[in-house]
């Protein structure tokens, strides 16, 4: 399994690079972030949270019930006008659980790792979200960026410890 990366680490707020070399060791890489998403229990799992500032990201919304998506270079080509709260979590921010405001639906085109294209269209529900929440993580962002400040501020002393114990 691959050591995930926690608040706090400078490489989850880096923008991370274009894949370009579509090779044996990209795929090991993808099956290394599917077994850790695996093991975890995420929905999702973004590259940087491996400590990999590269734009891979994997997605299981099925609950183990289909292959996962595996996005390289992913970027969102709709979102819906209409929006919706709908908690969401992350593996790097454990034990913060929060309602996020952000479209409903979004269409997502994508590499998959033999750099061929596609496009997930009209995703909606806990595909929509997982979608939007680690292409942020490409762009260093994390949903808690997404809040209100007074939110923000009631999550502190949370924040402040998952970025000490980081430290140790
Ligand atoms: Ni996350």
């Amino acid at each position: 399994m691959l050591e995930l990366r926690y608040y706090g680490d400078p490489v989850l707020r880096k923008a991370a690079v274009s894949v370009d070399k579509f090779d044996e060791s990209l795929k090991e890489f993808v099956s290394g972030m599917i077994e850790t998403m695996r093991t975890e229990d995420g929905v999702g799992l973004a590259a940087p949270q491996i400590g990999v500032s590269q734009r891979v990201v994997v997605i299981d919304a099925s609950g183990g019930d289909q292959e996962p998506y595996i996005l390289i270079n992913p970027e969102i080509v709709y979102s819906s006008e209409e929006r919706e709260d709908y908690e969401e979590g992350c593996l790097s921010i454990p034990g913060i659980n929060l309602k996020v405001n952000r479209p409903s639906k979004v269409s997502v085109k994508a590499q998959n790792e033999s750099g061929e294209y596609y496009i997930i269209e009209n995703a909606e529900g806990l595909l929509a979200r997982a979608l939007q929440h680690e292409a942020d993580h490409l762009n260093g962002i994390l949903f808690i960026d997404h809040v209100s400040p007074v939110q923000r501020a009631l999550l502190k002393g949370k924040l402040r410890k998952i970025s000490e114990r980081q430290r140790d």
